[in-house]
């Protein structure tokens, strides 16, 4: 035992933990403000949904076993083959199109580095049944709209939008055949920060209209100007940048494809998605159109930290229950009460010495602290708030309904306290 997790998983101590949930607070606010609901899928997933839709890439980072059932299964390294199975069976019962997000963790044994673990978050939308470009144009809209919620904006990422079918249009016109041209893109994805040199020796003939094509002077995709053209007037004309280096690494991508960086292009993409029009087909289910992206929390954390941008910390209890060892029983009635009207309240249950509790009531930063000593038996309580240590005196009485009635309510101790 080394005291560490495993290379490439995290612990989320408090701090990070407060990070991680700013994030998904984020994210859900903007999955909600786009009409997106939330679904969830299984962690582990039949080998086969990966190694036939996913591609190589994922592939060779799945974690996979052969369970007690003799099954072949697979952690989910990514969402998107999990909401095509889920969709493609029960697609009949939702109208469409239909607007989904979910936030996954994900597992891929990758060489650890910076942004990159073995495990991730990722925050999924996706709409299926829908062909128009807006669809992109309204997923776009919402990624920046969740990353607008953090604090990031135009000046921070950019979001680059090409189009996969362009590159197989354009391949096909360059005598690349049709088997070939999956392994050519994901040559192409794999270039995208190469050098020159670099470039010419593994694209070979191609690599000259190819350049042309990275420099932006020959392509000229019309879904691309329709996405783009959507994105704008949805108010996110400055993210978006058309940037023909982008065609992703996943295999089943068909249409526009998308990916945010950071704009210093110091970190690896922060989101990435586009449009997958067959694979719900081909996962036996009705001809769908598809399309969506993913947003990891490591790459986002590192630009977060990066541009110091800092989450709120979680907060402690806001009453802490002080009381005499004879007392405790009351005490607890009390908490229990305030704790179900909905007030969050912390109590030592070792019952320590009463100035110990009351340190322990401040190390905590709880605002107050409710005094229950040996005048609790008439009808009396001790109030404090820890930081002005202004002290004063309430009072409580059974109510006929056998609750116990603190005068005055919580919601007035700012009043008494002087
Ligand atoms: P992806 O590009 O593989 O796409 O991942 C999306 C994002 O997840 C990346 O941009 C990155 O931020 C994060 N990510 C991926 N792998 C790791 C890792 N090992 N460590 C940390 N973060 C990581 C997909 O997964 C597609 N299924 C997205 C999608 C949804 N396409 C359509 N719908």
């Amino acid at each position: 035992m080394t005291g560490q997790p495993l290379p490439g998983f995290r612990d989320f101590f408090p701090p990070e933990h407060a990070a991680l949930r700013g994030i998904f607070q984020a994210w859900r606010e903007a999955s909600r403000c786009g009409g997106f609901t939330e679904y969830e899928g299984p962690e582990l997933e039949s080998l086969e949904l990966y190694t036939e839709k996913s591609g190589d890439e994922i592939v060779g980072q799945l974690y996979h076993f052969t369970d007690k059932g003799d099954r072949q299964v697979a952690l989910r390294p990514e969402m998107t083959p999990t909401l095509a199975r889920m969709v493609a069976s029960q697609h009949r019962n939702y109208r469409k199109p239909i607007k989904w997000f979910s936030v996954p963790r994900l597992f891929r044994y990758e060489r650890p580095q910076k942004g990159r673990h073995r495990e991730h978050y990722q925050w999924n939308c996706d709409i299926v049944g829908e062909k128009s470009p807006m669809a992109e144009a309204e997923l776009i809209g919402v990624l920046c709209l969740g990353l607008s919620l953090l604090g990031l904006g135009p000046k921070d990422v950019v979001v680059k939008v090409s189009d996969r079918s362009w590159w197989d249009a354009f391949l096909e016109k360059q005598g690349v055949g049709e088997t070939e041209r999956p392994t050519v893109l994901r040559t192409l994805d794999r270039l995208e920060s190469a050098t020159t040199e670099q470039r010419r020796e593994k694209l070979g003939a191609l690599a000259g209209a190819v350049e042309a094509v990275w420099e932006g002077k020959s392509a000229d995709s019309e879904a691309v100007g329709q996405v783009r053209k959507g994105v704008e007037a949805l108010g996110y004309g400055d993210w978006c940048e058309t940037d023909y280096r982008v065609v992703r690494g996943l295999a089943y991508y068909t249409g526009v494809v998308f990916e945010v960086h950071d704009r210093a292009g110091k970190l690896r993409a922060v989101a990435g998605g586009g449009r997958y029009d067959d694979l719900l087909k081909r996962l036996g289910g009705e001809d769908l159109p598809a399309v969506g992206f993913g947003m990891g929390d490591a790459v986002l954390a590192e630009l977060l930290r990066e541009k110091k941008i800092t989450m709120p910390q979680a907060a402690g209890a806001e009453i802490f229950i002080v009381a005499e060892a004879k007392e405790q029983e009351m005490a607890l009635q009390i908490t229990g009460q305030l704790r179900r009207s909905g007030f969050s309240v912390d109590f030592d249950p070792g019952a320590g010495k009463w100035g110990k509790q009351l340190e322990m009531a401040e190390a905590k930063g709880a605002r107050w602290a409710l005094l229950v000593g040996r005048e609790v038996g008439e009808g009396r309580l001790g109030l404090k708030e820890l930081a002005s240590r202004k002290q004063s005196e309430i009072r409580w009485k059974s109510g006929t309904d056998g609750k116990i009635c603190l005068e005055p309510t919580p919601g007035e101790w700012a009043k008494v306290c002087i």
